[in-house]
């Protein structure tokens, strides 16, 4: 492990484990920003700036996007006032890339705007398992140095340690990229489904064929739960089958709303989750993933 004693790893204060774990495997320096919320809705960043070094890594998972990016733009530029030179950002959950089209007519296309954004003010950009569907590779869009790591390794491993005959199943197409992968390191059996999304809340979900594994245990694998309306659809139909219920895993739980309450209630068997987005689901630690990542960055 390569130690980065001449660099500051800082977050804001809700993302502190992460970014403390991986600050304590680098030897960097830590810190965490400051924001204060004036009354008319403004804020203002601050920082410690006897800890800042002239490379920094930025750790801030990007969900719920729109209140957080003001702020990790202001911090970009006081780290940058206060001697910050090279300054990545590290965002396990990286938003707006499943706006990769013009889905509707006079839409924007929010991934490119967002890229352009965020490529203008870091210089350099980490995270997990972005949503590359119609955009093959963050280099499309993304204008700065990036690496993309894939969580499915430490998945595995989870699913290795946690579940004796798994059966991985994937509930749309975009998502077998991931269950192939899975299932060839966990040596299991997968299949994938199909899914039709209608709207935001409304997704329909083919049945799965699965005689030859009623001994096995489901386990539903995708990279975002958002609405959970997927899974939800997807556990619908595992109920038609004689399987048991299923473990359901994300990268990225966003969990909008009760999402999660009602995965559970749907027939969720158990909801695994990374930590890229901190929640109490969060089983599978992405810390060492990204720390071999920040240190291949080339920035
Ligand atoms: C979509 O293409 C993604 O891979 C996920 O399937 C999707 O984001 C899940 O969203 P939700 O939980 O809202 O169904």
């Amino acid at each position: 492990m390569t130690v980065r004693m001449d660099a500051t790893v800082i977050s804001f204060a809700d993302h502190d484990s992460l970014a403390s774990h991986i600050a304590n495997q680098l030897s960097a320096v830590y810190t965490i920003a400051k924001v204060h919320e004036f009354p008319d809705g403004e804020s203002c960043v601050r920082i410690d700036p006897l800890k800042i070094r002239e490379t920094v890594f930025v750790i801030n998972s990007l969900y719920h996007p729109d209140q957080l990016v003001l702020p990790l733009l202001f911090l970009a530029e006081t780290l940058r006032d206060y001697g910050g030179k090279k300054i990545a950002l590290v965002a396990p959950y990286l938003a707006y890339m499943r706006q990769d089209k013009r889905f509707n007519e006079g839409e924007g296309i929010s991934a490119h705007y967002f890229a352009r954004l965020i490529s203008e003010y870091f210089d350099g950009l980490v995270t997990v398992d972005p949503h590359l569907h119609r955009i093959k590779s963050l280099d499309e869009i993304y204008t700065i140095p990036s690496r993309a790591i894939h969580a499915a390794p430490v998945v595995a491993d989870w699913i290795h340690n946690n579940i004796k005959q798994p059966l991985l199943i994937g509930p749309d197409s975009e998502s077998e990229q991931w269950v192939k992968d899975l299932a060839q390191r966990a040596q299991s059996p997968y299949v994938v489904l199909d899914k039709i999304r209608h709207g935001d809340n409304n997704v329909e979900v083919s049945v799965p064929q699965v005689q030859k594994w009623l001994k096995h245990i489901p386990v539903l694998f995708d990279d975002i739960i958002s609405t959970g309306r997927t899974m939800i659809e997807t556990i619908k139909h595992l109920k038609q089958t004689d399987l048991a219920a299923p473990v359901c895993i994300g990268v990225h739980g966003i969990f909008s709303g009760n999402a999660y309450q009602q995965l559970i209630a749907a027939g969720a068997g158990k909801v695994v989750t990374t930590n890229t987005i901190v929640h109490h689901s969060n089983e599978i630690n992405i810390a060492i993933p990204i720390v071999k990542a920040i240190n291949q960055l080339k920035f």
